[in-house]
């Protein structure tokens, strides 16, 4: 991209079309991590990742490695993953705890879990000089602002903008769903995550999310083998296990019906996809978990909290949560051509075990990196970055519905559950952030 100004980016972004160099261009690429990736909120990780004081994960921010500390006050601190003295990694595992301190494995500097420095050693040898305890650069670098949603941790670089809250808007829901689904109103994370490096644009996965066009054609394979199975159970044991019917349901749902599926499209790049498969079967553990539910919340409310009809929501620009089935993957963009995808998921407290089976169930069979799922997606995800470096065309449609859309309050609710009503909305939020707005 020459130029790089707000007048080149308003070229390259149409309401209803982008140019492909937005994927492809490594200074385009750069300024999406400063003013996207460095500005706004962005996923650290669960709470419940880190449960007692010394606790940290470390996690990438845009370019930043930083670390999500529990500290000794029982407040969750998110700090640059940096020595003050000369810059060695704190941290150096995925999590872990530091007791009481965070202490550098090269001159033992030593950091309070808050990155207030605590002590170094022989201090007289900084007497008069510019790096003496008083000077707040001898402390670890917090992030500029850290928040978190019913135990869903954020933090933004940027000291200015809206509240964790106000950035979510409508989109909260993603983490209401999830955490009213629980007895006890709170999810905890399963301390273990897949991860993902995908060869192509961190947006590309984003666009894939809510796109209801795609799922009955590109896992018609593994759709169908499923029911070829689901068939085989019911002829021998009756009914199949749910597990069965989160594949088969690609292709058991016609292409008409994913078209009625729709779309809400909120501020700041979020979208909703609402729910296409039912997940009330009124078997034994359905039936236990419901009464577990009513328990906890009376009959009303369980009912109410049931009847959400969410299949997955995207938090633009890096988070991808399916409520209903408690998962959630996190996008660290890691270059132009290349992005992490962290695959989480989450155990409703106080819910019956054989429903947190179904999350695994949903976690290993269509999230994982060994699902045929993730693969067929995987495998369009890097055919469309390798045709952007195609002469065959310069811009990537978003066309479907364009202008069919109905907006109130900046709220767009796409008609067509096909709509590509999320991809446009995306993009007018990147616009926004990127300066380049239409
Ligand atoms: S680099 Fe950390 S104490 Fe020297
Ligand atoms: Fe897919």
């Amino acid at each position: 991209m020459r130029g790089n100004g707000s007048s080149d980016l308003a070229r390259l972004v149409e309401p209803d079309r982008v140019h492909r160099t937005v994927y492809s261009d490594a200074e385009i690429f750069d300024r999406e991590i400063a003013e996207i990736f460095h500005k706004q909120w962005i996923y650290c990780g669960h709470e419940s990742q880190v449960k007692q004081p010394g606790d940290y994960a470390t996690v990438l921010v845009g370019t930043q490695p930083m670390i999500m500390v529990r500290g000794d006050d029982g407040e969750v601190h998110v700090l640059h993953n940096r020595c003050p003295h000369r810059g060695a990694m704190l941290c150096g595992n995925r999590k872990g705890n530091v007791g009481k301190a965070f202490t550098c494995s090269y001159h033992s500097w030593r950091f309070q879990l808050d990155g207030t420095l605590d002590r170094y050693p022989l201090p007289h040898g900084y007497d008069g000089t510019r790096m003496s305890p008083d000077n707040p650069d001898v402390n670890v670098k917090p992030a500029a602002r850290v928040a978190s949603y019913r135990g869903f941790v954020f933090c933004s670089l940027a000291a200015e903008g809206p509240s964790l809250e106000e950035f979510l808007g409508g989109a909260k829901v993603a983490f209401d769903d999830m955490c009213d689904r629980a007895p006890e109103g709170e999810v905890e994370v399963v301390p273990i995550c897949f991860r993902v490096v995908q060869h192509s644009n961190w947006k590309i996965f984003l666009e894939n999310q809510l796109d209801a066009l795609h799922p009955s054609i590109v896992h018609e394979s593994s759709g169908r083998a499923a029911v070829e199975v689901e068939k085989e159970i019911e002829k021998h044991d009756g009914k199949a296990p749910l597990d069965y019917h989160y594949i088969s349901a690609f292709v058991t749902v016609p292409l008409d019906k994913w078209d009625m599926v729709q779309t809400v499209n909120f501020a700041n790049g979020h979208s909703l996809l609402q729910g296409y498969m039912g997940l009330r079967p009124q078997d034994p553990d359905t039936l236990e978990y419901e009464a577990v539910m009513r328990q906890h919340y009376g009959a009303e409310r369980t009912e109410e909290i049931l009847s959400v009809n969410i299949h997955h929501v995207l938090l633009y620009p890096g988070l991808s949560v399916q409520s209903p089935l408690q998962q959630l993957r996190a996008v660290r963009p890691l270059g132009v051509d290349k992005t992490l995808t962290e695959i989480w998921h989450f155990r409703l407290k106080g819910a019956p075990e054989a429903i947190y089976r179904r999350a695994l169930g949903y976690y290993n069979l269509v999230n994982s990196p060994s699902t045929m799922i993730n693969a067929d997606d995987l495998e369009n995800f890097w055919r469309c970055h390798q045709g952007l470096a195609s002469d065959g065309g310069d811009w990537v449609s978003f066309h479907r519905n364009a202008g069919q859309d109905d907006e109130v309050g900046g709220v767009v609710t796409s008609r067509q559950g096909t709509s590509e009503a999320p991809m446009r909305n995306q993009f007018r939020a990147w616009a926004e952030w990127m300066g380049g707005g239409r």
